[in-house]
């Protein structure tokens, strides 16, 4: 790690920020060699201390460490890590170069590429926050051995997402590697990581402030996003995000736009990698219709999708979102709720 600090942020002091959980792992050798000898900031794990609080406190704490204009930082650990340090990265002193190391499934293959940065407010998620490229991004898959399992699925889900939205091959590639990704075979999940960073880079490099196509990122999120909400943020996003894929491929098949059977064989694969392959319980529509209309997505008060053509290629008609009305909607939850038997 020290080596590779060097190599990207030459010259710099750099400062090291991890969350409880990971900087324990780290220092217990769990991730290799603990190499870093420099200093080191950290707060408790998980979303929660996603928060301006906790930036106010870690930029005090660097005043206080007497970072300067020649100082770096490195962001060890998920997402949260990513998008807070990060943040605190793109505004200490105007901003300070830094490295991504992410050490979560979600955070290789999504959060770590792209250069957003943002922390929560009581008002939703990642509302303050800015466009902030990392020097480099390292990802070792060996860290990935130590997630909790569900920590590791919700990654997954948004591996299923790239190969829908751009590869064919590396969907297909997915379905036959069922096996492999569960046991976290370390060079299988490096063929992964590999393959989703091309997707996101490339889709991002295209569209870095979002005003294009990097909207088909989105797909399977408007409801994603809905029923995390609806859920009080009790259901996980990676979860979220497999239904998402499920029901708004059953939404591209409905209004035409998919071929028949799309969003069986997406579900199909979601489970068999251990991801929600359809909605267990009724979701309340009163609720949902609501938290999807609060969407970035939407434009004049209708709902957009990102919508699936078919396995990687994305929908378009004169924008990359498709307005979906609320009956097509309601008809496409329904129809990913039931017995998975009953879709397959
Ligand atoms: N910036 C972006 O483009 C972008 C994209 C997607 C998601 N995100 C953000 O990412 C966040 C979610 O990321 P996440 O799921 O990685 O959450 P996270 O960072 O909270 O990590 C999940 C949990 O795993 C633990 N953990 C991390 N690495 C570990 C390891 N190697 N072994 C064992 N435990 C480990 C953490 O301590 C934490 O408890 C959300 O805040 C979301 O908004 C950002
Ligand atoms: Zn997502």
């Amino acid at each position: 790690l020290d080596r590779l600090v060097g190599l990207h942020l030459p010259g710099r002091r750099v400062i090291m920020l991890a969350d409880a959980t990971v900087l324990e792992l780290y220092r217990a050798g769990r991730f290799g060699p603990t190499s870093w000898t420099g200093d080191t900031l950290t707060f408790p794990p998980g979303e929660r201390s996603k928060t301006r609080e906790t930036w106010a406190r870690l930029s005090d704490q660097l005043f206080e460490l007497g970072a300067d204009r020649n100082s770096g930082i490195v962001a060890l650990g998920g997402g949260v890590t990513g998008d807070l340090a990060g943040f605190v990265a793109a505004t200490y002193m105007r901003g300070l170069p830094y490295i991504q190391i992410p050490t979560t499934l979600l955070a290789m293959v999504d959060a770590s590429v792209g250069g957003k940065t943002a922390v929560d407010t009581p008002r939703g998620k990642n509302l303050i926050g800015a466009f902030h490229q990392p020097a480099a991004v390292i990802a070792d898959p060996v860290t990935l051995q130590s997630l909790p399992d569900q920590v590791f699925r919700e990654g997954l889900a948004e591996a299923v997402k790239h190969g829908l939205i751009a590869d064919r091959e590396y969907f297909e590639w997915m379905e036959s590697q069922v096996e492999p990704i569960q046991r976290r075979d370390p060079e299988t999940l490096t063929d992964l990581i590999h393959r989703s960073v091309e997707i996101k880079a490339q889709v991002v490099s295209a569209d870095e402030r979002e005003t294009g196509c990097r909207a088909m990122l989105n797909a399977g999120h408007t409801v994603a996003h809905a029923l995390e909400q609806i859920s009080g943020f009790d259901l996980a996003h990676g979860e979220a995000v497999a239904l998402g894929l499920m029901v708004e491929c059953q939404l591209a098949e409905q209004l035409g736009v998919a071929p028949a059977g799309l969003g069986a064989r997406v579900s199909r694969l979601l489970g068999r990698l251990g991801l929600p392959d359809r909605l267990l319980q009724p979701v309340d529509l009163q609720a949902v219709f609501p938290a999807m209309l609060a969407d970035k997505k939407n434009r004049a008060g209708q709902i957009h999708c990102a919508l699936i053509a078919d396995l990687g290629r994305m929908h378009r008609t004169n924008g990359w979102t498709t307005p979906v009305s609320p009956e097509l909607m309601a008809r496409a939850i329904a129809g990913a709720a039931g017995p998975p038997q009953s879709r397959r």
